[in-house]
């Protein structure tokens, strides 16, 4: 069983509002139709969500803009996922959105509606999206946010990330050259040195992956989503990419 993330920054132009790349998003899913063991996936928002987010005041309080806002950044999100959802039907798959500003209840997520159509034969898809929090304010779960949720209820045997780069280095290395990709991660000291060095993004999404490493069997992998036949290395000793356990 394998969850997958493919990445705000692979299958959008990040800087670009409203820019997908629908070529990485069909290069990824034609690897993917081709694993019978993907069970959910999850997609980041790029400049389809960052953008506005930011604008409207989002995640934060209620008010006349950030309401404004919320509508508009779960429209472009929809708008995105459409185009994960087209490649994956025309590919053979059979996908079924679930938002999850649709499922919070009572201050939590159900996730009752994803179970219900895995075990239907479904690939249920869902996305880093706005969600009501209170009474008066809005949030954004994050498409890591739901694959660590998603780990913690499926305990699958492999959870993938799909980025723009070859994994987790010692450095950002669209800043340093000299950065050195680390394969293998098992112990948070190794990253404190890079926590230091990187900012919200990847610290953050370092953070879940290893919160989720409990609850998955053989690793969490973090892999090149420009290179998605990667994922068919997984395991060989050609595989490129980093993984946690
Ligand atoms: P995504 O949109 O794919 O979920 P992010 O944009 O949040 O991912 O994070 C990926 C980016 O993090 C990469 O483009 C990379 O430039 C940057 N980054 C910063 N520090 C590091 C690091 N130490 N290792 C890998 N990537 C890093
Ligand atoms: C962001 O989701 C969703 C919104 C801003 C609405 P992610 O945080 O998972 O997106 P990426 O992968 O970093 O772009």
């Amino acid at each position: 069983m394998i969850i997958l993330k493919m990445g705000g920054s692979v299958i959008t132009d990040k800087s670009t509002y409203r820019t997908a790349k629908p070529d990485a998003i069909r290069k990824i899913v034609g690897v993917l139709s081709g694993l019978n063991d993907i069970v959910c996936i999850v997609h980041g928002g790029g400049s389809f969500g960052h953008i506005k987010a930011r604008e409207y005041g989002l995640p934060g309080p209620k008010t006349e803009m950030s309401s404004m806002g919320y509508s508009i950044v779960h429209r472009d999100m929809e708008e995105l996922d459409l185009m994960v959802i087209n490649s994956m039907i025309e590919l053979g798959m059979r996908p079924v959105s679930v938002p999850v500003s649709s499922l919070r209840y009572e201050g939590r997520f159900d996730y009752t509606p994803i179970l219900r159509y895995i075990d239907a034969g479904f690939v249920p898809v869902s996305y880093g999206d706005v969600y009501i929090k209170d009474e008066h304010s809005y949030g954004i779960y994050s498409g890591d946010d739901i694959m660590a949720d998603m780990a913690e209820l499926l305990r699958p045997d492999m959870a993938i990330f799909l980025t723009d780069v070859d994994g987790i280095y010692d450095r950002d290395p669209k800043r340093n050259r000299d950065a050195v990709l680390l394969r293998e991660i098992s112990t948070s000291p190794e990253f404190d040195q890079v926590q230091n060095d990187v900012t919200g993004g990847i610290g953050k999404k370092f953070e879940s992956m290893m919160r989720m490493k409990k609850n998955v069997k053989r690793g969490v992998y973090l892999i090149n989503g420009n290179h998605p036949e990667r994922i068919r290395d997984i395991g060989s000793g050609s595989f490129i990419g980093t993984v946690i356990r």
